[in-house]
């Protein structure tokens, strides 16, 4: 058996070995996939640890998504983009480094029924999970992305950032939101983490706007549930693009694209058990 794994501190939650077994099964594919944690001064020598033993690749969690990145000897233009790799391939010529972040949420986003092309994106948050997700939606030609964060100048660095390849992005605060309107809004702080929501003006739901979280949980995430007093029509959590992430990097590493819409239904129900 092929040995995968996911590196995070804490980890006991992580829902990545329950998808990977999943996808293992539906492809026939002979791989074990469990969830290690790494000390927060350990990274590299727990993933070191994993190599020798016999692992052949990782995904890679929060807080290790930047150090994993830095401990690739190759990494792909995604996850030059992004920073940060979730995604690590160990093959005779070192380490390989990829992030399927992005891409996981452009493809739930499609899976929703969600419409990137012409439309007007706001995207909340300027650390790695928002730096993640500006390729992949900048590739899918929005009429208009706007990077808001809480602090404006991290927002403003972050489009800087990418003005070389995306010049057409911009950056604000969220009061500077006043009086403007989207209709797609994705919410990649970590505000739902604390039961939070980022503080938005009542404008920025255009008619018929979709709210996405890129947080999921048992119920619905403190963003999801302003959205919805704000009059966003359509809402989504993340639980899809962990899926679809996870898809993506089972794909780097097997060569096999799993269905991904038995393993939604079933991590769903798994969420709705522990009510
Ligand atoms: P991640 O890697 O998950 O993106 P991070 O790099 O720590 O985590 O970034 C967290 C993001 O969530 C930041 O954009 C942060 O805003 P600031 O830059 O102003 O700190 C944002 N954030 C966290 N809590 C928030 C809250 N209660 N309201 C609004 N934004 C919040």
């Amino acid at each position: 058996m092929d040995r995968y794994a996911v590196f995070g501190n804490p980890i006991a939650h992580s829902k990545s070995p329950f998808i990977h077994t999943r996808f293992a099964a539906q492809t026939g594919e002979a791989i074990s996939y469990e969830a290690l944690l790494a000390p927060l001064d350990g990274f590299a020598q727990a993933v070191a640890a994993f190599r020798t033993a016999g692992g052949r690749g990782a995904n890679v969690t929060v807080p290790f998504k930047l150090e994993a990145f830095s401990l690739a000897n190759r990494r792909s233009a995604r996850a030059e983009a992004a920073g940060a790799a979730n995604t690590l391939i160990f093959d005779d010529d070192g380490i390989a480094a990829d992030n399927t972040d992005g891409i996981g949420l452009v493809r739930d986003l499609a899976y929703l029924g969600c419409e990137l092309a012409g439309r007007r994106i706001l995207l909340l948050g300027a650390g790695g999970a928002a730096r993640g997700a500006i390729l992949p939606l900048c590739e899918a030609v929005p009429a208009e992305l706007v990077i808001a964060n809480r602090t404006a100048e991290k927002a403003e660095a972050l489009a800087q950032q990418f003005s070389p390849i995306a010049p057409g992005i911009a950056a604000c605060g969220f009061d500077a939101l006043a009086g403007r309107s989207f209709d797609i809004v994705i919410n990649a702080t970590s505000a739902s983490l604390s039961g939070a929501a980022p503080a938005l003006p009542n404008s920025v739901y255009a008619p018929n706007a979709f709210a996405y979280d890129m947080m999921y949980g048992r119920d619905e995430t403190a963003f999801l549930a302003a959205a919805r007093a704000q009059g966003a029509s359509r809402l989504a959590d993340g639980l899809g693009m962990l899926v679809e992430q996870a898809a993506e990097s089972f794909f780097l590493w097997r060569g096999k694209r799993p269905a991904t819409e038995p393993v939604r239904q079933a991590l769903r129900a798994l969420l709705a058990e522990a009510r």
